[in-house]
């Protein structure tokens, strides 16, 4: 398995067949989100985006405590206000980036994800945890708000009730309790994360890369446009998916009752 571990980045990646898993690898600070961890992760997502032979991106933390602890604490503590504010632009582009990525991104939340980690979480397209997972948007201890779209993602993921408890309260909540908010998709033994978290991802892998890719376009669209809008855009990526091979051949290999083959084409 071909791997990228530069001691003085704080990002490694390592490829598994097409999936690309993207570990925050700053365990000794529970991989907190320094500006360079944020720029790192920038451009691993720009490169898994760009390589036609990754098809789905795993992320997750190094070490067995912590997903991301969130954003570095140490590093915020000096900012002015303009630097505060570039601060949190340069994390929201980049979990914009993820989240509008062109092929399946999965958060392995292997320990905290708190504050930016859960931030970072939410702008995958799914989360599966272990059960020992612990989640939050603790900034308010800090006399501090999220500035990585923590407001604004947690709203849209588990409604206004629980984003304000969690928000005003700063406690964490266990994974149990963020799979019942509809925080994460999954909650899975600590021992069968990696496991059942690549089971997961191959299984995209091997899906229609295109038609995943519309979706994912389809459903980031419509959860920030009108209803017109979005089943408008819906249908033009309806359309546009009849133009791949991909769909000839899945509709083929039905009738031809075989297993299809895609190909991203
Ligand atoms: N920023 C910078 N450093 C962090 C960090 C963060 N968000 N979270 C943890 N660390 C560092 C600690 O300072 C410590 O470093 P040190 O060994 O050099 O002192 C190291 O990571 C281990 O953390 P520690 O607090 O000793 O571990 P713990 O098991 O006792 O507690 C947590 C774990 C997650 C409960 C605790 O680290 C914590 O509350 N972190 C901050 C969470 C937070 O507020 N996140 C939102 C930030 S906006």
């Amino acid at each position: 398995m071909p791997e990228t571990t530069a001691s003085d980045t704080p990002v490694s990646t390592a490829d598994h067949g097409a999936v690309r898993v993207i570990t925050v690898n700053r365990p000794d600070k529970l991989n907190a989100l320094n500006a360079a961890t944020l720029d790192s992760l920038h451009v691993a997502f720009d490169a898994a985006a760009d390589d036609p032979a990754v098809r789905v991106v795993v992320l997750t933390g190094a070490g067995p405590k912590a997903f991301v602890a969130g954003a570095d604490i140490a590093e915020m503590n000096a900012l002015t206000p303009v630097q505060g504010r570039d601060f949190s632009l340069r994390g929201t582009r980049m979990m914009r980036r993820v989240e509008r990525m062109p092929k399946p991104v999965i958060a392995m939340v292997n320990g905290f994800a708190l504050g930016g980690g859960l931030e970072l979480a939410m702008c995958c397209h799914l989360r599966i945890a272990s059960e020992s997972a612990k989640v939050g948007q603790p900034e308010i201890n800090l006399g501090l708000i999220p500035g990585f779209g923590g407001t604004q993602r947690l709203l849209r993921l588990a409604g206004r009730a629980a984003t304000l408890e969690l928000c005003l309260t700063g406690a964490p909540i266990d994974a149990a309790r963020a799979l019942q908010l509809g925080i994460v998709n999954r909650v899975v033994p600590a021992a069968e994360l990696e496991a059942e978290t690549m089971k997961l991802a191959e299984q995209l892998a091997n899906a229609a890369p295109l038609a995943l890719r519309g979706m994912i376009d389809c459903i980031n669209i419509g959860g920030e446009c009108g209803i017109e809008e979005g089943l408008e855009y819906e249908s033009v990526q309806f359309g546009l998916v009849f133009s791949t091979q991909d769909m000839r051949e899945g509709t083929a290999a039905f009738l031809e009752r075989r297993k299809p083959e895609f190909k991203g084409e």
